[in-house]
């Protein structure tokens, strides 16, 4: 056990507030209590947009050079740190400490990404049909940002969600998830300590009280939010009744399908990673595995042996390969699902239980569910946690069927070593991401991301793509 921190907003470049309301916990051992937070109800929330809109003149009318400056300075100093900065994700979300490393590195290098898009805000120059007229297009910054985070990837989210934003000269209130506070301060004092000027990037701790003074706010020209259907729709509402820019990025149920001809050891660990690594919390898991006939037995028993040798234990430790869920909620949704999926009549092949380890913590075994159809809830509703199903199917056109059911689409897979199937299936399934033989999960920190149907609203996320949320285009003709 280490320290307990003691966090506060940071507003208009001062860290403001006093630590109590919010309480992180180590999701391995419970008796550690990793951070106190402010809990915002809408006051600090107001006060961060009216110092982001103040900072957003001189930011956006600054030289580009500048704001890729502290870009370049923040992804630096977050890949020196991402050793301590790993540990505290892991000690914190529940993520194994290689896990948290990674996600860390992700974070650093998206600034870096994003410090050399800084410089690449362009437009074109098209040839009026009029002689005499230019027409040109510039690309604008639109002022304040909201940005709401989830507590899965408590760091790379609020990087790839600022990063642009500040890149191409706006300003960034961050609300984070109220789980993970101190990993996400972690990140905003980078930003202050890499230069940002006061005001330009603010973060405040809150639950929906500070979301909705978030979202409600006239100031704030857009909102880029993660996190879970129910609260994504309705952020939609508010934010749309007064014409804000929206970015949602929801669930999935995503489908990872193998056929028969599929490389065997490689379709095993696809599933095994998607189903299973980050404790399956990732909108991008692998939550249906779609598997023919021809290798389906042979390949649940793989599957499920391999899941059942996956060490499960404190994020901390070298050995654990899976972490605990994040919350207590978090597990009691995973052991409330396997229950509701036996009763409907699957059935489990190892896992789906809750531990108890030498430490109080969410310890939960990964779970493997055979004999579903695609009607039943598990198959319908997104867990969040290491529990997969499996749905045998006769054939490819029964597969691609199966993944195309449901309100999701975020990532799908497939795994085959067909180019006419994994060519027909790239084109049809219905999804944002689609993986041919890697698991669903796992992205790319320079390409554009995003789902679907139900998963996702708006303009895509990262990379290239990441322009058209946080920038305006505006239209000149003139004649001379
Ligand atoms: C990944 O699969 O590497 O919240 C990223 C999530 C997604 C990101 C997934 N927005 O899980």
């Amino acid at each position: 056990m280490s320290e307990t921190q003691s966090l506060k907003h940071l507003i208009g470049g001062e860290w403001v507030g006093g630590d109590c309301g919010l309480e992180s916990l180590n999701p391995s051992d419970t008796r550690d209590v990793v951070a106190r937070a402010p809990n915002d109800d809408g006051t600090a929330m107001r006060a961060a947009i009216g110092a982001a809109a103040d900072a957003f003149p001189s930011w956006s009318g600054a030289s580009p050079e500048l704001r890729s400056d502290v870009l370049d300075r923040a992804g630096a100093l977050i890949l020196e740190r991402r050793e301590a900065l790993g540990r505290l994700l892991a000690r914190e979300e529940g993520k194994t400490v290689p896990e948290g490393i990674g996600e860390v590195v992700r974070a650093g290098r998206i600034f870096k990404y994003f410090a050399g898009e800084a410089l690449r805000r362009t437009g074109i120059t098209v040839d009026s049909t009029r002689p005499g007229v230019e027409c040109a297009t510039y690309r604008e910054p639109l002022g304040v940002f909201g940005l709401i985070t989830p507590w899965n990837f408590p760091i790379a989210i609020p990087a790839w969600k600022s990063a642009p934003a500040l890149a191409f000269g706006n300003t960034v209130v961050l609300k984070s998830a109220s789980l993970t506070p101190a990993i996400a301060s972690a990140m905003s004092a980078i930003l202050q300590e890499a230069g940002a000027p006061k005001g330009v990037f603010n973060h405040v701790f809150g639950g929906a009280a500070a979301g909705n003074a978030l979202v409600g706010d006239s100031r704030v020209a857009g909102i880029s939010f993660t996190g879970s259907q129910s609260v994504g729709r309705g952020i939609a509402k508010l934010a749309v009744e007064r014409q804000a820019r929206i970015q949602l990025e929801m669930g999935g149920k995503n489908p990872l399908v193998v056929l028969d001809d599929a490389e065997f050891d490689r379709a095993v660990n696809c599933a095994l990673d998607g189903a299973f690594f980050a404790s399956g919390q990732r909108c991008t898991a692998s939550s249906r595995i779609i598997v023919t006939a021809g290798v389906h037995d042979r390949f649940v028993t793989a599957l499920a042996e391999k899941a059942a040798a996956l060490k499960v234990g404190d994020a901390l430790d070298p050995a654990t390969k899976i972490g605990p869920v994040s919350s207590e909620g978090q597990l009691k949704t995973s052991l409330d699902y396997v229950g509701i999926a036996t009763q409907e009549g699957a059935r489990l092949v190892t896992g789906g239980e809750a531990l108890k380890l030498d430490k109080p913590g969410f310890y939960f075994s990964p779970a493997l569910l055979t004999d579903t159809k695609q009607d039943m809830r598990i198959n319908c509703e997104e867990v969040f946690g290491p529990v997969a199903s499996v749905l045998k199917v006769k054939d490819y056109d029964e597969a691609l069927a199966v993944a195309n059911a449901g309100e999701f689409g975020l990532s799908a897979g497939i795994c085959t070593t067909s180019l006419k199937h994994a060519h027909h299936f790239r084109r049809n399934v219905r999804a944002g991401l689609v993986m041919v033989n890697l698991p669903t999960a796992g992205i790319d920190y320079h390409v554009p991301f995003g789902g679907t149907r139900k998963s996702s609203y708006g303009p895509r996320e990262q990379g290239a793509a990441a322009v058209e949320f946080y920038t305006l285009v505006k239209i000149a003709y003139s004649w001379a």
